[in-house]
């Protein structure tokens, strides 16, 4: 079949410089909802290599009243409007170019561009421009090489719309006839369109300082309905710990007088960074311990840190294209988990990195979505906000900094934003930038950014015992993506160190070298295939490799269930601990999926030593809890040729309920140890990490034996924290519990009208690994707290469904995709995005087994057969049938 996405396909290697640029921009807004007045006034320069090009500003949703050349009002045959631009023929090499249009907030569901939100009777007014969005509010050059300065004033009803706010420093106000007032802001560092942000509305704030090692005093606010803005103390202090871990750990200040951030509940993505002028969503900003889970508190941290990162690596020096968009992206997202890092726990961050890029980034590279970090083609740039771009880029961003080293890849960092401050730049820009600063030439790594798929690392170790040397072969291989058949060898950094069979250190010497070198090192893979020898090793050691997750690759290698758990026992590295328990959780599950039975001796092996690990209380409860999380079953199934996600789950929880029971006296002796010491409500990472255990323990208990189920419906009933209620809501809902229902609607009513904690409420029945979860999720979709034109909605619901529970959603009689799919045509009807984002549940068709594969392609087939699809949604389909 052919589908014909709407969007014509742009190329990487067509990028001109633009036509004419803008330099100074003027807007004045005439704010009301449902039909808003849009004064631009802008100075556009020719460049002089394009003479002869018309003046092309996109456009798209507007309806346009006047445009005025230098100050002359043009007749309708001087311009021509089509449906996504305004062209202006021009005859000299600078103009001012005026326009009047007019367009309409309230009915705006798509969320891009001048949008309303709030509750019905306080609606307030608010901007998303990233990625194309600032087209849909005045014409204009909308690409992010275009940097101008900004003066935006805004005018309103002053009751309606008594907080008024724009990027930049304030420069004045005051009150207009008629009831409403002014207010004119001026931000003096040229910016792309994307960055432009207003709000305007009746908000509460709250407000602190700031002042920068620069010595500059910045004005700090937040600002939210007044139901919300007594939760958003913690997002004020992670702030302040943002800008000053950014001044101590990158040399980076704040550049502007205040600082804005506003919370809305509708929101496309998690936050924007608009210069100075933050939008939220509310999920990923509201927090206190009645409302918030421990999760939450940490994904406030980690994107109010986020976004304020984007204000160097994003703001200041920003992306020529959107195929650059990785530069920005997974840079903040390194910088965001270096953050979180050095605050909270450091193990547990990078844990939860890895299973995110095998939940979402592997299977992305292993299928029809496949791109590589920087993509050569799209139609629809929304649909390129990816785990690929977002966290392989940060993987090849940590790789980088591994390999240049702390002091190394600082001052790579500081020459980057020192040589393009104030310009958009390329990843060729920040490799040279990396690369001369250190005196090396980093071309080699371009490749990571060029070339899709996911490279799997082969090794093999070999000892030999008389010579004392010991040989590890290392081979990459990455399987063709679409458009790429063949594939090149990537540089891969390989963490290594060795221990003997009781967890001793060996000394690491590479043959040639004249001693040993330090206990630890990082070993790069250049080509196809190399073999490292080690000489003067004493015993037959066990490799740890890949250490701290050197690399984003699948590691693939036979290697002994004793080795692992000599691992799981000793190995200093806290995330090759957890590597090793996966990994011999992995080969269990294999096991039971190839046998019907995890085999004895592994089991064992596997089972003693996590059994030593959850009595060990020297041990991050964190890291502990970690390692009693077997892998989600997506991640499981990455390897198999063709999936039956009902014999996979029946495999996965074989092996998670040997576990349990074998581990039910230490597990026990834990959470009442736990329990006695209980921590209430404190919030700080070392009571976040005893909850987590404790819950940990809690679900494994249950799983255990149904005669523990007293514990729950105690946690439940005692919780003094949403992380204990819920931890234990979810464990009664799973073990189907006689008095689960009753949790449920009591849960409801303690949060009644708390979006939020109510989303919560959703996923935790969406998620529950049952066939009748798709009758839940469909009568949930009629439920009070649910709508489909809210995009947390949908996602807490329908995407928690088809991302979060592969049991039920690949039901065998397809019910599930039928559910998904039906709920992927009604949302694209509102909010394009959430429903492409939705879709690409259904793009794994392939490599399931036939019958499925069948019902979930007949499901891909039928959305594309509608009229009226967004161009989102028509470019996700045609990817997933193509080929
Ligand atoms: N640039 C935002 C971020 O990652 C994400 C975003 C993209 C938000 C598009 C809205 C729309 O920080
Ligand atoms: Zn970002």
């Amino acid at each position: 079949m052919s589908l014909e996405s709407s969007k014509p396909v742009v190329l990487l290697r067509d990028y001109r410089a633009p036509a004419w640029c803008v330099t100074d921009v003027e807007l004045e807004f005439d704010l009301d909802p449902a039909a808003t007045i849009v004064a631009a006034r802008l100075v556009v320069e020719r460049d002089p290599a394009q003479p002869g090009a018309a003046l092309r500003l996109d456009a798209e949703q507007i309806e346009l009243l006047e445009v005025r050349v230098d100050g002359e009002a043009l007749a309708e045959d001087r311009y021509l409007l089509g449906a996504d631009a305004l062209t202006i023929p021009l005859a000299g090499d600078r103009a001012v170019v005026e326009t009047r249009v007019r367009i309409v907030p309230e009915t705006n569901t798509a969320l891009q561009g001048l949008y309303a939100s709030g509750s019905a009777d306080s609606r307030f007014l608010l901007t998303q421009c990233e990625a194309e969005g600032f087209r849909r509010i005045t014409p204009f050059l909308d690409r992010p090489d275009v940097l101008a300065r900004y003066v935006v004033t805004l005018r309103a009803d002053k009751a309606r719309f008594p907080l008024l706010l724009a990027n930049g420093n304030a420069d004045g106000a005051g009150d207009l006839a008629d009831g409403r007032h002014w207010a004119r802001f001026v931000d003096p560092h040229p910016k792309p369109s994307y960055l432009f942000a207003l709000v305007g509305g009746r908000l509460e704030s709250i407000e602190d300082a700031f002042v920068t090692a620069e010595g500059r005093r910045v004005r700090l606010f937040i600002h939210a309905e007044a139901d919300a803005i007594g939760r958003c103390g913690w997002a004020m202090q992670c702030l302040k710990l943002a800008m000053r871990w950014d001044e101590q750990r990158f040399g980076r200040c704040y550049d502007l007088d205040v600082f804005h951030i506003v919370a809305t509940h509708d929101f496309t993505m998690g936050a924007m960074e608009n210069k100075g002028l933050n939008v939220f969503n509310a999920k990923y900003l509201l927090a206190d311990p009645e409302q918030a889970t421990d999760d939450a508190y940490r994904h406030v941290l980690a994107v109010v840190g986020h976004e304020y990162f984007h204000n160097w690596s994003g703001n200041r020096v920003t992306c020529r294209d959107w195929f650059q968009l990785s530069l920005k992206e997974g840079l903040t997202v390194y910088r965001e988990q270096e953050f979180e890092s050095d605050l909270a726990s450091r193990t547990l961050r990078r844990i939860e990195d890895v299973r995110v890029l095998w939940r979402a980034q592997f299977s992305e590279d292993a299928g029809p979505l496949a791109h590589p970090v920087r993509p050569d083609r799209y139609s629809e740039i929304n649909n390129f906000y990816t785990a690929t771009v977002y966290e392989k880029g940060a993987e090849i961003v940590r790789m980088l900094a591994s390999v240049l080293g702390r002091d190394g890849f600082r001052r790579g960092l500081d020459r980057y934003f020192e040589r393009h401050d104030g310009h958009a730049a390329t990843v060729e820009d920040f490799l040279g930038a990396l690369g001369d600063a250190n005196g090396v030439d980093l071309t080699p790594w371009l490749a990571w950014y060029g070339q899709a798929g996911t490279p799997v690392l082969d090794a093999e170790a070999h000892y030999d015992a008389r010579t004392r040397q010991f040989e590890l072969t290392l081979a990459q291989h990455t399987a063709p993506t679409p458009g790429q058949p063949r594939k090149q060898a990537l540089p891969i950094p390989v963490a290594v160190a060795l221990f003997d069979a009781d967890g001793g250190r060996m000394p690491l010497h590479l043959d040639g070298e004249a001693a040993a070198g330090a206990p630890e090192r990082v070993l790069t893979l250049a080509a196809d295939r190399a073999t490292f020898r080690f000489v003067g090793v004493a015993s037959r050691p066990v490799v740890s490799l890949l250490r701290g997750y050197s690399a984003p690759v699948r590691l693939r290698r036979s290697v002994e269930a004793d080795d692992l758990v000599v691992q799981i026992r000793h190995d200093d590295d806290g995330f090759n601990r957890w590597f090793a328990a996966d990994a011999l959780a992995r080969q269990l599950f294999a096991d039971a999926l190839a046998q019907g039975a995890p085999a004895a001796r592994p089991l064992g092996l596997w089972t003693r030593s996590l059994a030593e690990t959850v009595g060990d209380a020297a041990l991050d409860p964190a890291l502990v809890a970690e390692m009693l999380t077997l892998a989600d079953a997506n991640s499981l199934a990455e390897t198999l040729a063709e999936v039956d996600p009902e014999a996979v789950y029946r495999a996965r929880a074989q092996v998670e309920t040997a576990l349990a029971q074998a581990l039910v006296a230490p597990l026990l002796a834990r959470y009442r140890a736990l329990s006695d010491d209980d921590v209430g409500d404190a919030v700080d990472t070392a009571a976040q990490a005893r909850r987590r255990l404790r819950n940990a323990c809690l679900a494994a208990l249950c799983r255990a034996d149904a005669a523990h189920l007293s514990l729950a419906e105690a946690q439940f009933e005692r919780a003094r924290n949403l992380t204990d209620r819920l931890g234990a809501l979810s464990v009664l809902l799973s073990a189907q519990a006689p008095g689960a229902s009753a949790a449920l609607d009591a849960f409801a009513a303690r949060h009644a009208g708390d979006m939020l904690v109510l989303d919560q409420w959703l996923s935790v029945q969406a998620t529950q690994a049952l066939p009748e979860t798709v009758e839940r999720v469909v009568a949930l979709t009629a439920h009070e707290a649910f709508r489909w034109a809210n995009p947390n909605n949908v996602y807490a619901l329908l995407g928690a469904f088809a991302l979060r529970n592969p049991r039920a959603f690949h039901r065998a009689d397809g019910a599930g995709y039928r559910l998904v799919g039906e709920a992927v045509a009604r949302v694209d009807a509102l909010t394009p995005q959430v429903a492409a984002r939705l879709a690409t549940a259904l793009g794994g068709w392939r490599r399931l087994e036939p019958v499925r594969r069948a019902l979930m392609r007949r499901e891909l087939e039928r959305l594309a057969a509608r009229e009226g699809l967004s161009p989102d949604l028509s470019d996700i389909l045609a990817r997933s049938l193509a080929g």
